[in-house]
């Protein structure tokens, strides 16, 4: 049977690297995001890279208008529906502190958006009995640190809502897996200061494609952040308020 990728955020860098991973076994993707020249010219790589199928469809976590043609293009596709959630947005918590209106964009593009789309396609995909939902989150939504809270805040939201709706479409045979990374060396992290332990886009594709295999719910990318996330939450609250990481 035939598989559809709709890929929300295809110009992220990790985005890119699943979609390269994905199209080397002949899936069809849908490439969506806001800039279609940009991810015209991916298409045309996937496409030599084996891909059934690589389209451009408009997207735009601010425009819940762009979500109906997408869902409607991966029902006429037929076939297995897939979802990858990459698209998100990390303005500095000191931008956000200094003008609060900058949150309502942050918890739009990182989960309410993103959520959104999901329930909306939920009956599509519940109907075809069968597929994945791949959902970007981040580590910074295991625990609100001072330095940016307010994205660690809607990812947090993003992770209950998948936690929530894996619940739900398992039951239905789609597979919802939540996926955290640590820092990743894209243009959201680029220039940013105090990064370690940095993983390639790559790395993370890889890390998606093994989870999906091994029917993973929720995977830490790269997989020691496992273990450095265990260590964090468990700090008491009374000696976390006082620490700079
Ligand atoms: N890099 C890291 O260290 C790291 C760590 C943990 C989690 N993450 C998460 O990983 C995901 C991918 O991020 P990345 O690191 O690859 O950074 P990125 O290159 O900045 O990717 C962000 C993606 O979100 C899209 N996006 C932003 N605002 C949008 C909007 N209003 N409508 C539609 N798309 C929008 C961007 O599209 P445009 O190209 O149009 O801007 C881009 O495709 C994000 O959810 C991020 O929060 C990143």
């Amino acid at each position: 049977m035939s598989e559809t990728w709709i890929i929300l955020g295809a110009s992220s860098a990790m985005a890119r690297a699943l979609a390269r991973s994905l199209a080397a076994d002949g899936h069809e993707l849908l490439l969506c995001g806001r800039d279609a020249d940009d991810l015209a010219r991916d298409a045309a790589d996937l496409r030599l890279r084996g891909a059934a199928l690589a389209e451009v469809m408009a997207f735009d976590t601010r425009d819940p208008d762009s979500f109906a043609p997408i869902i409607a293009r991966a029902e006429a596709a037929g076939g297995v529906v897939n979802v990858a959630v990459f698209a998100g947005s990390m303005p500095p918590q000191e931008a956000v502190e200094s003008d609060p209106a900058l949150l309502d964009g942050v918890v739009t593009d990182n989960f309410a958006a993103a959520a959104r789309f999901l329930l909306h396609i939920a009956p599509l995909m519940e109907s075809r009995g069968a597929g994945s939902v791949v959902g970007v989150g981040s580590v910074a939504g295991d625990r609100g640190r001072i330095g940016n809270y307010v994205y660690g805040a809607a990812k947090a939201g993003f992770h209950t809502f998948l936690s929530g709706h894996r619940n739900r479409m398992a039951r239905k045979g789609v597979h919802v897996m939540t996926v955290k990374p640590g820092f990743v060396d894209t243009a959201m992290t680029w220039g940013l200061e105090g990064m370690f332990l940095v993983a390639s886009p790559s790395d993370v594709a890889r890390d998606i494609r093994k989870g999906l295999r091994k029917k993973r719910n929720v995977i830490y990318t790269p997989i020691f952040w496992t273990l450095i996330m265990l260590i964090i939450r468990m700090i008491p609250e009374r000696i976390f308020k006082k620490l700079q990481i």
